[in-house]
């Protein structure tokens, strides 16, 4: 199987973490019979400086013309905010994106790494959030800002939910979850209660998974609380936005999370959630793990390639035993550079891929 892969490497850590993720792809291609063509597509805030455009034309024809995408991530500190940034809502957009796929999973030998303390742990965290990723309030819809007044308007519309809800149905099915939790604010916003009239509209046609209903509020309290409860977890967009990230507090590390960017059967865009890190930008020390796990989000859901997911997942979990980037780094675990721990876990999974 050919594929070809556009690369957007991006500002900041973006080129430091996806050069490692280049590793791996370039490993599936020598060892196994999938084959991987590269081909960068520079966007972002160093681009935009370039050539006054944060998503040059070729590169979204390169984009367009691809099987998937990874994505480091964009932005510079002495860019106005926003001026590199709108490259990834060009590509979400421009793509239909409408799937954002987020899991949060504490690998075991992180487990003292999360915030909360065993009890709240409990059986394990092992969530995917999946997020609405083009209405409400975040799409620009109706938004106005004026001297003494500003609005936007939470706009979802009945084709926006279902999809949506549809594919967190499937994903539940797919990976064999037992319940499936819709979180929204039913109580006070009319947009929530389309959105919880068409949960349970479709849910009908899904009669072994639990279903349940938890507003947002409620919800970022169970989050900490018992977060083992939860599976798949679907929601809008803006309430999407904020548990995702509260939920990638509890693995570890921001640079530990991974995401899809998603239109089922169509190009759809991987990256880690984090930015482009200015702080510690240069210095080879970023967490490149969210970048690899993206890889693997990309071999499931764009490749169908679950047992080669499986192994870089079990690469990764193996090398936390013996290295660690300095963000979750511990007494006793050697702690390696960016480049290093890419590098372990790109020899955990040759080994695994040569049998
Ligand atoms: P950030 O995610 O870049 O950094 C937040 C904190 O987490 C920093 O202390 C950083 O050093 C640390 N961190 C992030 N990634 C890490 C990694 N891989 N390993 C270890 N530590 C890591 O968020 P911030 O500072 O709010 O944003 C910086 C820039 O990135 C801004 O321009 C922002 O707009 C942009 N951004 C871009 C995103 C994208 O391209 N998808 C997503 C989020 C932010
Ligand atoms: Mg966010």
């Amino acid at each position: 199987m050919k594929k070809k892969i556009a690369i957007t490497k991006g500002d900041g850590v973006g080129p430091e973490v996806v050069d490692e993720g280049i590793k791996i792809l370039k490993l599936i291609t020598n060892y196994t019979d999938f084959e991987f063509n590269l081909v960068e597509a520079p966007a972002g805030g160093n681009v935009y400086k370039q050539y006054g455009d944060n998503l040059p034309q070729k590169s979204f024809e390169i984009i367009k013309s691809a099987d998937a995408l990874l994505f480091g991530a964009v932005g510079l500190p002495d860019l106005p905010p926003g001026v590199a940034e709108s490259a990834i809502l060009k590509i979400r957009q421009g793509l239909d994106l409408f799937v954002n796929l987020r899991p949060i999973k504490l690998y075991e030998p992180l487990k003292n790494r999360c915030p909360l303390k065993e009890e709240f742990i409990g059986e394990g965290i092992d969530i995917t959030f999946i997020r609405e990723n083009t209405e409400g309030l975040y799409s620009n819809y109706g938004s106005k800002l004026e001297n003494n007044k500003a609005e936007s308007v939470m706009l979802y519309t009945r084709k926006g939910c279902e999809r949506i809800i549809k594919y967190a149905f499937e994903y539940a099915t797919k990976v064999k979850h037992q319940k499936i939790t819709s979180v929204d604010k039913a109580n006070l916003l009319k947009p929530s209660q389309l959105w919880r009239k068409i949960f349970h509209e479709i849910g009908e046609g899904y009669p072994t998974l639990a279903k349940e209903d938890i507003y947002i509020d409620a919800f970022c309290q169970w989050l900490i609380r018992a977060p083992y409860k939860f599976q798949t977890v679907v929601t809008g967009n803006m309430f999407g936005d904020i548990i995702s990230d509260e939920g990638a507090f509890l693995i570890g590390s921001l640079g530990m999370a991974s995401s899809g960017n998603i239109h089922p059967g169509k190009i759809s865009m991987y990256e880690p959630i984090h930015g482009s890190a200015p702080d510690i930008a240069g210095k080879n020390i970023a967490n490149p793990i969210g970048t690899i796990l993206s890889i693997k989000l990309m071999m499931q859901e764009s490749f169908n390639l679950m047992e080669i997911a499986n192994e870089i997942e079990i690469a990764i979990d193996q090398a936390l035993y013996e290295g660690r980037t300095i963000d979750i780094q511990e007494t006793n675990i050697k702690t390696m550079s960016t480049q290093d721990m890419g590098d372990l876990i790109a020899n955990k999974l040759k080994e695994s891929l040569k049998k």
